[in-house]
């Protein structure tokens, strides 16, 4: 039976206004009704994370940044830190593949974020992945074996539970291709990565993690990843904006769950 909670992320990315964003949440309240299971978590844009935080019932959602700077505060114009979002959200996305491929954050980067938000009591979704470019290439483990141990090589095994890993096959992004990708595929990547986890803290610490899988999940495909063993819940990026896709998607998690418990 599968005992950590099962998470589900809305990955809004840069989309819609305060106002838009007020509207989608409330739409989600209506729709997605809570499990005590299942964890939703919505990550709009900054702006929205203060009204937001004041709107939702917050024992049915929590919140979660997209980004964040990596140093508590200082001159750095325009940048918004974790300390700073330390009672606002309870995770943040860290190096999700559009804040790698457009903006150029390094490995090493993502690293110091994965530490500063663990300082600021927020616990890192870590994304990893590799490009079409690097699979075609037979790179994909190396990519996504550095990309992990150097983002973790500051985190304490004591704190490894607070971290979430999203795998994210770059080309399956909706943003980047959104090519189908195939379950079965997936399942070898995540054993893949729970190794590489049980080689840095042993398998106690690597089997708390929750792994996610992101790339193009929704309604009709969610249930083939979410049935997977070692896959303890989604990054969802596009069928995130419409909540009957985003309601049907925890339908799933949680039908899923149950199935699980009855066996
Ligand atoms: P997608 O995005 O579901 O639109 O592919 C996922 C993500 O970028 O996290």
């Amino acid at each position: 039976m599968h005992s950590k909670r099962t998470l589900i992320v809305a990955n809004w990315k840069m989309n819609m206004t305060v106002g838009q964003s007020s509207q989608l949440a409330a739409n989600m309240h209506k729709t997605i009704s809570g499990h005590r299971d299942i964890e939703v978590v919505i990550a709009p844009s900054f702006l929205s994370l203060q009204p937001l935080s004041l709107e939702i019932d917050r024992r049915r959602f929590r919140l979660a940044s997209q980004n964040g700077h990596e140093i508590d505060e200082g001159g750095y114009t325009g940048e918004v830190s974790f300390a700073m979002m330390r009672d606002l959200v309870h995770y943040s996305i860290i190096g999700h593949s559009s804040r790698r491929i457009y903006f150029a954050e390094t490995n090493k980067q993502i690293r110091d974020k994965v530490a500063a938000c663990i300082r600021n009591g927020i616990s890192p979704i870590l994304c990893i992945g590799e490009t079409a470019a690097e699979k075609a290439e037979g790179h994909t483990r190396q990519v996504v074996h550095d990309q992990l141990t150097v983002a973790l090589s500051n985190v304490t095994p004591e704190d490894l539970h607070n971290v979430v890993i999203a795998y994210e096959p770059v080309w399956a992004i909706t943003t980047f291709g959104g090519k189908t990708s195939n379950p079965e595929d997936i399942k070898k990547m995540f054993s893949y990565i729970r190794a590489q986890l049980t080689d840095l803290y042993g398998e106690k610490a690597a089997g708390r993690v929750r792994l996610l899988y992101g790339g193009s999940a929704d309604n009709t495909n969610a249930g083939g990843y979410l049935a997977l063993e070692d896959c303890d819940g989604l990054l969802v990026g596009s069928a995130s904006l419409n909540y009957h896709k985003f309601a049907g998607i925890v339908d799933i998690a949680y039908k899923i769950n149950r199935s699980r418990s009855d066996d």
